[in-house]
């Protein structure tokens, strides 16, 4: 995790870099630092805590200069801290690095360099680069760098200057992701767009094993031995207002409400005469779609969440065997992989490091992936073999709403697809699935109309720090994203429970006045959560119900009710999980922690 930007040009590079990292400080934000070339020397400018933390003391002490690279971080090797902020330099301070990724191998190295005399003064990964830089320098910076880079191992994007070379910057990316931005006279690195999107629209993505070097006039990609690589640019049609906050306090509420665009746009050029058409963006033929025996969903966090409504799903319409896992552990478990095995990673940024792993280690036995991802371009979408992007649009509050709507969306609309190819629902029933879709940004905006009595329960459980979410079937599913939403942000402790499973110990838990949020929207077992509900109810629990509009029965048994529109059963997840996206933010302002940049977390997972 962290995030690196960089440029060169002829402006003041301090204030660029700053505005570059405050659009990258979703990737990290324990510290923040800048090291910029004054014409003589590599100035270091850093600090632990938030950006503004290091704009204040840059206001005391600027670095002047047209040169520069800058850091928010993300801690993983030493704790948050001002020296082990980055960039990090060399002893004699004639080279300074940015790093996202870690660095395995950095103790040996260390050791060695230690043993030559070389002097650390951070607990870093990141610090040998800087000294391994000032160790094999050999006059030329560029092979310098292939040097350094031979001897590390691990994951990294990097960006490099030095004193020695001061007309460029070298960036270097292996496994974490990074950017070139193209302006005139002028470039950029970053490692996600937003940063240099006020500067330049054009970009070149640099892939893994490349290197970029990088002059005011001139950008040269190549392989780390030096082949030159030839790129097509990029040109980013995002405006910057829409990774702005757009007149909501925060970005996740912002979010919540892009979800019916979100859920819109997701959908569309995805659907002619009424059925799902995938034909252009996945490559699969009829035929390997008649031949799939079984389908591995795998992901992280709310995408894995995402990943478990795709089981139910799935199955349902399309009568293949799904098992849904978490990346970290397919990753390592050893799944029994077929040719005919298909597997659907999901992730919003498309850079989360178990997911990619996965990805890999699929592939690698043989399956095909498709991957759903938010991010053209990123790791997950260039490296699956099939992709279906979610146009949710950036997402920077670090908890996920909109990304996992519009992966539902992706899963129905897979999932219809393939049901249309196999010919396991008929072609009316297809059709009625896929009107029903195309009513839910409509619904959705329909719940997010009124808000009040949400708003009111959220006061009411933010004075407690235990909470308990119930479902059966896909609403347990939803209910394991409510409750993932809800610990992220306002740091209650909260868990949740397939209903029928609370008599196997949970229900120990319930006392009087405990929150407890029962879902209540699956028709088939409608009757068995209601009983769940009433137990629980029994027991002096204080619960919400979340119901369908027009129930008649939960305000008996419930405290609250909540109401969403009707939809088909399958696709309910899409609107219930939004008044739960709602009780999570409301009631993390009303105990007034920061929302979209919860404590221990960060936007992009990129490392292990
Ligand atoms: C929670 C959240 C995380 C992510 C997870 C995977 O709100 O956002 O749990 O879902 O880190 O991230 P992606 O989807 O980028 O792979």
């Amino acid at each position: 995790m962290c995030g690196i930007v960089g440029y060169i040009g002829p402006k003041q590079a301090q204030e660029i870099l700053l505005e570059g990292l405050s659009k990258l400080e979703y990737r990290g934000y324990d510290s923040a630092g800048l090291a910029v070339y004054n014409g003589e020397t590599i100035g270091v400018q850093k600090s632990k805590g938030r950006l503004s933390e290091l704009e204040a003391r840059l206001k005391s002490r600027s670095l002047p200069g047209n040169l520069g690279i800058g850091h928010t971080r993300w801690a993983t090797h030493g704790k948050p801290s001002d020296e082990n902020s980055h960039p990090h330099v060399d002893q004699e301070q004639r080279f300074a690095v940015v790093h996202n990724g870690i660095i395995e191998n950095y103790l040996e190295l260390k050791e060695e360099l230690q043993a030559k005399g070389r002097v650390f003064t951070s607990e870093t990964d990141t610090e040998v680069i800087a000294h391994l830089l000032a160790d094999l320098w050999d006059g030329d910076l560029v092979s310098t760098v292939q040097k350094v880079v031979a001897r590390l191992e691990g994951a990294y994007a990097l960006g490099i200057i030095s004193e020695h070379e001061p007309d460029k910057m070298v960036a270097v990316r292996l496994a974490s992701p990074l950017i070139v931005g193209v302006g005139k006279g002028e470039n950029f690195i970053a490692s996600d767009i937003p940063a240099i999107l006020k500067h330049t629209r054009d970009i070149y993505v640099v892939e893994d094993g490349e290197m970029a070097v990088i002059t005011r006039d001139d950008v040269q990609l190549m392989k780390m031995d030096g082949t030159p690589v030839q790129r097509d640019m990029l040109h980013v049609d995002w405006d910057v207002v829409t990774a702005e906050k757009g007149g909501y306090d925060h970005f996740m509420l912002k979010e919540i409400y892009e979800q019916p665009k979100a859920i819109r746009d997701t959908m569309a050029g995805r659907v002619k005469d009424g059925q799902v058409d995938l034909s252009r963006e996945i490559g699969l033929s009829e035929d390997q779609i008649n031949k799939i025996e079984r389908i591995h969903i795998v992901a992280c966090g709310t995408a894995y969440h995402a990943g478990l409504v795709g089981k139910y799903v799935i199955e349902d319409l399309v009568r293949i065997p799904v098992e849904t896992d978490i990346a970290s552990e397919y990753r390592y478990r050893n799944p029994i992989i077929t040719p005919n095995t298909l597997v659907v990673v999901i992730s919003q940024s498309g850079e989360t490091a178990d997911t990619l792993a996965a990805l890999r280690e699929a592939k690698k036995a043989g399956a095909r992936v498709l991957a759903i991802t938010n991010v053209v371009g990123s790791s997950v979408a260039r490296e699956a073999d099939d992709v279906i992007i979610t146009w949710a649009g950036p997402e920077i509050a670090v908890a996920s709403t909109k990304a996992y709507t519009s992966q539902l969306i992706a899963i129905y609309l897979l999932g219809a697809y393939f049901a249309r190819i196999r010919g396991t629902r008929a072609e009316n029933e297809l059709a009625h699935i896929v009107t029903a879709l195309q009513q839910l940004p409509e619904k959705a905006d329909q719940v997010l109309s009124d808000t009040t009595s949400i708003q009111e329960f959220a006061q009411e459980i933010a004075r407690h720090e235990d909470l308990f979410f119930l479902g059966r079937g896909l609403d347990y599913a939803v209910a394991l994203e409510g409750s993932l939403k809800l610990k992220e942000i306002t740091y209650i402790h909260s868990e949740a429970y397939a209903a029928g499973e609370l008599k196997h110990g949970t229900l120990a838990l319930i006392e009087e006045g405990v929150p407890v949020i029962s879902l209540a929207t699956q028709e088939a077992i409608y009757d068995k959560m209601v009983s769940n509900i009433i137990e629980v109810k029994a027991r002096g629990a204080r619960v919400l119900g979340l119901a369908l509009e027009g129930d008649q029965e939960l305000h008996k048994s419930v405290d609250r009710v909540f109401t969403i529109p009707k939809t088909l059963p399958l696709l309910t997840p899409v609107l219930a999980v939004i008044p739960l996206q709602l009780i999570a933010y409301y009631a993390c302002v009303s105990r007034g922690y920061d929302v979209d940049k919860p404590r221990n977390l960060a936007k992009s997972v990129t490392v292990e």
